[in-house]
């Protein structure tokens, strides 16, 4: 990349989800120009995606109107199955997080920076509805596969970036404390579940001695940007994905 026009110039990022990807930083965090360019080049923007951050830990405006929960430690051995009950249902419309199957979450749990420790999960309250057995690897789960009573309702995973990491390095970061994936089941939406979940990993992340939070989320998830706003997160960088103009979104 080339950074002659100054920090607002926007760079490319690998990507293997068939997009291609502009990021645009610095003292503007706008796209219009990556727009032009690959309007240009015959691209569309399909999704754009905010890097949110703000410092730790958190403070009491930021928690303000959030319930207490009570959270625990992820457990392969009892929350494998129930995680991904909700993951699948709270991104039934995201085009990564949605549709996983039990091979897609055991390798996003070999990912070597993955600690179980950081992955906090929030019980459902008991209904006494029996859950349906866990499937096998390669089945996709949803509710109608599950049953409607996942044990838990709720995670939040979180990812420790260190200050030693090569690309926080670069960037002159600190080292971040990230909300890695946040879900809550759409049975508890509306309830404060997902700040409440978001404070317990923030929590988590600042007692690591972490100073500094960030997260990614789609800019148009409006649920999500009103939530993180309220907790006192603002735009760092916007990231533009980009289709061939009339090709599939
Ligand atoms: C984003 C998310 C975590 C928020 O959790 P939540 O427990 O619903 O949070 P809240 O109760 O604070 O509600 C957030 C907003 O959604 C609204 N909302 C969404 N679904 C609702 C529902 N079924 N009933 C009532 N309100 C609902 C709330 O009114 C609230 O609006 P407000 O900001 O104007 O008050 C949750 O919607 C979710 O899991 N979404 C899917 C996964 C996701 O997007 N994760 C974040 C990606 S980074």
């Amino acid at each position: 990349m080339s950074n002659d026009d100054g920090p607002t110039t926007p760079r490319s990022i690998p990507a293997a989800d068939g997009l291609e990807w502009r990021i645009a930083e610095g003292g503007e965090l706008d796209l219009t120009r990556a727009d032009r360019e690959m309007s240009e080049r015959g691209f569309d923007r399909v999704r754009t995606l905010v890097q949110l951050r703000r410092p730790l830990p958190l403070d009491a405006p930021a928690l303000e109107g959030i319930p207490a929960i009570t959270t625990r430690p992820f457990d392969p051995a009892r929350d494998r199955h129930d995680l991904l009950v909700v993951n699948n249902a709270a991104f039934d419309w995201h085009p990564e997080q949605g549709n996983w199957d039990l091979a897609d979450l055991d390798s996003a749990l070999d990912q070597d920076w993955v600690d179980p420790a950081g992955i906090l999960v929030h019980d459902s309250p008991p209904t006494g509805t029996p859950s349906a057995g866990a499937p096998s690897t390669g089945q996709v789960v949803t509710d109608a596969v599950a049953g409607s009573d996942p044990g838990i309702d709720g995670f939040c995973w979180t990812r420790v970036h260190p200050a030693d990491d090569p690309e926080l390095i670069a960037n002159g970061d600190p080292a971040l404390g990230e909300i890695w994936v946040i879900g809550a089941h759409p049975s508890r939406h509306g309830t404060r579940l997902g700040p409440a979940l978001v404070a317990a990993g923030l929590d988590h992340l600042a007692s690591k001695g972490l100073g500094t939070a960030m997260l990614y989320t789609e800019e148009d998830n409006e649920p999500a940007m009103r939530m993180y706003e309220r907790m006192g997160f603002g735009v760092h960088q916007r990231r533009g994905g980009y289709a061939p103009t009339g090709g599939p979104r």
